[in-house]
């Protein structure tokens, strides 16, 4: 009787410390954020640094924020989850990030492994106009995550976060900053579950 009692005693001391059954908030939890956008006159940078912000508020988690054309292929690679923004230009993204997404197999060769599977995507975007174009720009956006087989997620808004900059609504107010930071919490936190949900 006291042998089987020692024995439980090992059996359950050993579920307790083996990694298999620890909670998952015990599971490395680092999760990795790039935020990747265009801007000519600094609206979308300042966009930008709002999703930065909202994805640095869920703990545990690293964020790299860059222009377009500073993005590299291990920027990609390494990590978890990519949010892109854009200025609208002619009621679509700018050719500069279109040319990034290009550049994803013309420079990085995603393509034919598709490297960024099941990395989540999401999308922001400002516009000069109330209706100029910024859920087009978002919906292209997250096209070419789809197309790379990402997990899109949206946040801030049905598609993304985005902001009216010109006439009646010059610059970025502080509803469509809240937006922005919502957009960069909510991605964080997928790509955390996406990212412990693998682990298991
Ligand atoms: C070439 C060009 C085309 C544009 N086309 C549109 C448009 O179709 N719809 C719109 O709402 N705003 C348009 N805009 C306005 C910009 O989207 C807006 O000013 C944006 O906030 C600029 O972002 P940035 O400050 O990050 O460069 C255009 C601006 C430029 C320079």
């Amino acid at each position: 009787m006291r042998t089987t009692a020692a024995a439980l005693v090992v059996f359950v001391s050993i579920l307790l410390v083996s990694p298999a059954h620890a909670a998952p908030s015990d599971l490395p939890s680092e999760v990795k954020v790039l935020v990747a956008y265009h801007s000519t006159t600094g609206n979308t940078e300042k966009l930008a640094q709002a999703v930065a912000d909202g994805a640095r508020s869920s703990p545990g988690t690293m964020v790299t924020l860059k222009p377009v054309a500073q993005v590299a292929a291990e920027d990609l690679f390494v990590t978890d989850a990519v949010v892109v923004g854009s200025p609208v230009y002619w009621s679509n993204m700018a050719g500069e990030v279109k040319t990034f997404f290009d550049n994803w197999q013309l420079k990085f060769g995603v393509f034919p492994e598709f490297k960024m599977k099941n990395k989540v995507g999401a999308a922001f975007a400002t516009g000069g106009q109330v209706s100029g174009g910024k859920e087009v720009t978002m919906l292209t956006i997250l096209a070419a995550m789809l197309g790379n087989q990402m997990i899109v997620v949206s946040g801030g808004g049905a598609f993304g976060a985005s902001a009216t900059t010109e006439g009646n609504s010059p610059g970025i107010d502080d509803q469509e900053l809240t937006g922005a930071k919502e957009l960069g919490l909510r991605v964080a936190e997928v790509a955390r579950m996406v990212k412990l949900g693998m682990r298991r």
